[in-house]
């Protein structure tokens, strides 16, 4: 069995680099499908989701080289089926985009139900609709998608719930259709804008992406260009948290600051001293830290996707603490594992009431990825060694995690153990 061992209760101190977002690249990649060319694409993580999504494309026929450690050329000039893998289809969330992407560029797309991470039901009516719109028939059989259509034509779709990935799939499927799709209620999260980007930079009209209402005027190609994917605004707030409960005095590097806004107004609440520079935001802590309130929702509002890192630090510090999560359902599993670090924290439905104390070393599971990331930074901040098992959920979205900790000062190891 492999495991992550951190021993707590030290200081961290220098300077760690964000790497590309995850988020981002998941849909970017895949959309790399549209291109009758040539796309280098260049800030792609070097994570298990990454990889997974490469694999799908290479086996769709899509040609990916890495041209060095985080920039890649993808080339869809000849696809030779719009049928995804299935058993790779169904590991992770973001395979959707397949959906979107292959009915595109080729009017049909055959894609198993995503899997990813259990935070209750994860439906995809959403990207139905946005598909149905368009002129596509969708059909689930047997845990397999089917969408198929004639001809895609550009229609106005309302999003009854802000949804990040409808709004990117219906994006995808929209920029080769004829005529305009305008996107209503559409997220507003940075990766959204930042496929938008990317889309554009590759031939597409996209407009409005960042507003709640996208505009996309089909073009009858794409035929390629380079792209950098912006800096992972989840991973920066996982190291700047992760500073806040370790005390002190960390740069983070390679961040929007503006992307940080909600993340650093909560943290300078309770009392930590933040200092933002152009791309890097420094973090340090002289006093103790004063619980607070916290409460999920889609950008520019606190991301759920650093809800289980927030719920860590905050058992750590003096007072008491509200987290609601209004994104997901059931997105305070991982609660069950800071309690067996002795944390104080009650859980009723989407609300978690939590009492500030000293945590201490215990084996705890990574549930998922982002509370993986939650038992690392419980871990630096409890006194003793903590074990962190199934460390494989940490590697699907952070690059290399133990070299960069390492380098702020974080003792923690990776141990491969017979069961
Ligand atoms: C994306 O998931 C992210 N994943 C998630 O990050 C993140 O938690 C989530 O957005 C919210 O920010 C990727 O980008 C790959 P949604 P997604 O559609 O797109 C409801 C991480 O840790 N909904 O915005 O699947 C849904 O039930 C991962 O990196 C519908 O009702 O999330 C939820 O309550 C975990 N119908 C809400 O919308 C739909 O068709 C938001 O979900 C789609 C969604």
């Amino acid at each position: 069995m492999e495991k992550l061992n951190i021993t707590g209760g030290n200081p961290l101190f220098g300077e760690i680099a964000v790497c590309g977002a995850k988020n981002a690249a998941v849909a970017i990649i895949p959309a790399a499908l549209l291109v009758n060319g040539v796309c280098i694409i260049e800030n792609v993580p070097d994570i298990k989701d990454v990889r997974l999504i490469i694999e799908m494309l290479v086996q769709l026929g899509a040609r990916v080289t890495y041209i060095n450690d985080t920039t890649i050329s993808v080339d869809s000039t000849r696809l030779k089926t719009h049928i995804a893998p299935v058993e790779l289809a169904s590991k992770m969330r973001a395979s959707y985009y397949l959906l979107g992407a292959l009915l595109g560029r080729l009017n049909k797309a055959q894609v198993a139900l995503p899997g990813g991470c259990n935070f209750g039901v994860r439906p995809i009516d959403l990207h139905e609709k946005g598909f149905r719109a368009l002129g596509a028939t969708v059909e689930i059989t047997d845990g397999i998608v089917y969408v198929n259509a004639d001809h895609l034509t550009g229609d106005n779709v309302f999003l009854d719930t802000t949804s990040v990935g409808a709004t990117i799939n219906i994006m995808l499927a929209a920029v080769l259709a004829d005529g305009k799709t305008v996107i209503e209620n559409a997220a507003k999260e940075p990766h959204i804008v930042d496929v938008a980007n990317f889309l554009n930079a590759m031939g597409a009209k996209v407009r409005g992406a960042g507003t709640d209402v996208i505009r996309i005027t089909g073009v009858k190609e794409m035929t390629g260009g380079s792209y950098s994917i912006i800096p992972d605004q989840i991973e920066a707030g996982t190291f700047m948290l992760l500073a806040a409960a370790s005390g002190g005095d960390v740069l983070v590097r390679n961040i929007i600051p503006k992307h940080m806004d909600c993340l650093v107004s909560k943290l300078e609440e309770m009392g930590v001293n933040i200092t933002e520079y152009d791309d890097s935001i420094r973090i340090s802590r002289t006093g103790e830290l004063r619980g607070t309130s916290v409460r999920t929702m889609p950008y520019p509002g606190f991301p759920t996707d650093l809800q289980p890192q927030m719920v860590a630090l905050l058992s750590t510090v003096k007072g008491r603490s509200t987290v609601i999560e209004d994104v997901w359902d059931n997105r305070f599993q991982y609660v069950a594992e800071l309690l067996k670090m002795d944390a104080d924290i009650t859980v009723n439905g989407k609300r978690a009431e939590i009492q500030g104390k000293k945590l201490r070393g215990a084996l705890v599971q990574a549930t998922d990825l982002r509370a993986g990331a939650a038992m690392i930074i419980a871990g630096v901040a409890a006194e003793g060694v903590t074990q962190i098992g199934c460390p494989h959920y940490i590697d699907r979205g952070y690059t290399d995690i133990e070299r960069r900790l390492r380098s702020i000062g974080v003792k923690i190891e990776r141990v491969f153990e017979e069961d």
